[in-house]
């Protein structure tokens, strides 16, 4: 139980990799707070956390808003009694095309869901992590992306974002190092599964679509919501308890 008894929040966890990892986390004994603007995902989750045996709660919210957070934080504090790790796993694209067709609506959602969101959390998270003292500490994982360090074409504005992600990580990891507050980044290579795969590729991910992607993957093959997990879950956990400020990539050597 490498997780056990940590207070967990996972945002975006109604579908694709963020309900890999709150189904991973509650396995490890982590409790956990289900998050997805998507109330029939986010009980998906919940009954398929609690069919084994995990505790956990469902928190609809929307993570590009303060109300969203005070909500999320809140459910944290009032169903398990404090908070030890977020794990910002929300996230959104553009459908892959030109910079110059990229509308302006779709630039703000992009950076709303992907880069505010972190901000929010952080800003809710910290003074409760500070609350609780140093020994207790506390950690942030966010999802970002290889996008957000080996960037493709069709995807700018996407990249962008995450690139974001990556640079306020390291840098809320040095601010947030002397209250022992840890923040890392895990950034997964393409997962075709998902409901933003067919975005990434610029339409549904046939057999064309698949062989471009792999062709980038050197172990010749896809991410999965277990890989994901399973790179958080040490994140997360006390085995990595002098980390912070680190990108692991989840990409089978796609950014070597
Ligand atoms: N699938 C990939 O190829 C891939 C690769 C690298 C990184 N990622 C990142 O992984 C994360 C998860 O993506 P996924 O592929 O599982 O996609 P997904 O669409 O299956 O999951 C994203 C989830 O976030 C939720 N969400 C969106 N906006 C929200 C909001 N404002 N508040 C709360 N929840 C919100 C959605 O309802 C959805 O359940 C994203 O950050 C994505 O950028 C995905």
């Amino acid at each position: 139980m490498r997780l056990k008894d940590k207070v967990v929040i996972v945002t975006g966890a109604g579908s694709g990799i963020g309900a890999g990892i709150a189904t991973r986390f509650a396995e490890e004994g982590a409790r956990v707070v289900v998050n997805d603007i998507n109330p029939k995902g986010g009980e998906a989750t919940l009954a398929a956390i609690r069919l084994g045996g995990g505790s956990a709660v469902f928190q609809q919210a929307d993570v590009t808003t303060d109300d969203g957070w005070t909500a999320l934080v809140g459910a944290a504090q009032q169903h398990f009694g404090g908070l030890d790790c977020v794990v910002n796993n929300a996230g959104w694209t553009h459908v892959n095309r030109p910079f110059v067709e990229v509308t302006e609506a779709d630039f703000d959602r992009c950076f709303s869901i992907n880069v505010k969101s972190v901000y929010f959390s952080a800003q809710h998270a910290l003074p409760v992590f500070r609350a609780q003292g140093k020994a207790r500490g506390g950690s942030i994982v966010n999802i970002a992306s290889t996008a957000g360090v080996r960037p493709r074409p069709g995807l700018t504005v996407y990249n962008a974002s995450k690139g974001a992600v990556v640079l306020m990580s390291k840098s809320m990891a040095a601010e947030f190092a002397p209250d022992q507050v840890r923040v890392n980044c895990v950034n997964p290579v393409f997962n075709p599964d998902t409901a933003l795969s067919s975005a990434f590729a610029g339409g549904e991910v046939d057999e064309a679509r698949r062989a471009k992607f792999m062709a980038t993957i050197p172990m010749g093959r896809f991410s999965t919501a277990q890989d994901v997990a399973n790179a958080c879950l040490y994140l997360a956990s006390d085995d990595a308890a002098f980390v912070t400020g680190v990108n692991i990539e989840v990409d089978g050597g796609r950014c070597v």
